[in-house]
C-alpha cells in the first residue's frame, strides 16, 4: 500500500515545474520585498553568514531572499523534483551557495542545534505528523534562535468545501490534482486542529520562550486581493495566512 508521505511527495512532485512558476511570478512581483522586510523583522541584525534552515523549500522562494540577504542557507524539501527546480531558480536568480538537501521535515537528521534562524511556509497544513516538524524544528534551532512558521488551515477549508459539494479551482492545477491535493489533506490530522492555537499549545509544551502570531500575513503585508491584482488572480483557498514566531529559549 502506498503511504500517505509517498502519496504526498507524487503530488508535489507532479507539481514541481508549475508550482515553480506560479512562486518565481511571486518573486518577480511585490511580493518578494514584502516577504523580505518581513523576515529583516525577526532576523538578527548580524544576518549575514548566520545559519538558516527553509524547511520545505519547494521552488526555493525563500531560500533565494535569505541567500541575497547574506545568510549561510540550507534549503530541504522531500521531493527532488522540487529541489532540481530550486536549484534552477536559485541559479538564475545569482543565489548562489545555497545548500539543498532533500530530507522528509518529519525526520529531520541535522545534529541539535543547527541553526540560528528556521522558516517553513505553507508545509505543516500537509504532513501526515506536524508534531514531529515542530519536534525536530525545535531540535535543530540554537538556543536563542528563532523559528517561523507561515501556515493556513488550508486542510480545513478544502474539506469543508468538499462536503458542501464544491468543485475546486485553481489556475494552474488540473482538476485531478486538486482532488488528489484534497484527499492528502483530509488524511492529515492537522486538518482537523483549530490553528493556530493548536500550533501555540504544541510549542508552549516544546518549551519555548517568547511567542508571536499574527492571524492575517497579507494583510499584514499589504498584500490583499485588493491592492495587489496579482494575489486576487493567484489565491484561491478562503484561508488567511497566519504567522507564529517563537524562541526558543
Ligand atoms: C506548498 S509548498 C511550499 C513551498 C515553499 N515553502 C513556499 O512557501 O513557496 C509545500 C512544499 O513542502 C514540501 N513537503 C511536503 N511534505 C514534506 C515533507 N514531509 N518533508 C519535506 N518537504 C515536504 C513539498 O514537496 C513542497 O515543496
Amino acid at each position: 500500500m502506498v503511504s500517505l508521505s509517498d502519496r504526498s511527495n507524487k503530488y508535489w512532485s507532479g507539481r514541481a515545474s508549475e508550482f515553480s512558476g506560479l512562486r518565481m511570478k511571486d518573486y518577480e512581483s511585490s511580493m518578494r520585498s514584502a516577504y523580505e522586510n518581513f523576515l529583516l523583522a525577526f532576523l538578527p541584525d548580524n544576518k549575514k553568514g548566520i545559519s538558516v534552515l527553509d524547511l520545505g523549500t519547494g521552488a526555493g522562494f525563500f531560500a533565494i531572499i535569505l541567500r541575497k540577504l547574506g545568510c549561510q542557507v540550507t534549503a530541504v524539501d522531500f521531493s527532488s523534483e522540487m529541489l532540481a527546480q530550486a536549484e534552477i531558480n536559485a541559479q538564475e536568480k545569482d543565489a548562489r551557495g545555497i545548500s539543498f538537501i532533500e530530507m522528509d521535515a518529519q525526520n529531520l537528521t541535522f545534529p541539535d542545534n543547527s541553526f540560528d534562524f528556521i522558516i517553513t511556509r505553507n508545509v505543516t497544513w500537509v504532513v501526515e505528523d506536524a508534531e514531529k516538524v515542530y519536534y525536530h524544528m525545535h531540535r535543530v534551532l540554537k538556543p536563542g534562535g528563532t523559528m517561523i512558521n507561515l501556515d493556513a488551515n488550508y486542510g480545513k477549508s478544502f474539506k469543508e468545501s468538499d462536503d458542501k459539494g464544491e468543485t475546486p479551482t485553481h489556475p494552474t492545477q488540473t482538476l485531478e490534482q486538486l482532488r488528489e491535493r484534497n484527499a492528502i489533506a483530509k488524511e492529515c490530522s492537522i486538518s482537523k486542529e483549530k490553528r493556530p492555537s493548536w500550533d501555540v499549545d504544541l510549542l508552549i509544551d516544546l518549551g519555548v520562550s517568547d511567542i508571536w502570531v499574527h492571524l492575517d500575513l497579507d494583510k499584514k503585508l499589504g498584500l490583499e486581493a485588493a491592492n495587489c491584482p496579482y494575489i486576487s488572480a493567484s489565491n484561491n483557498t478562503k484561508s488567511k495566512i497566519f504567522v507564529v514566531v517563537a524562541k526558543k529559549i
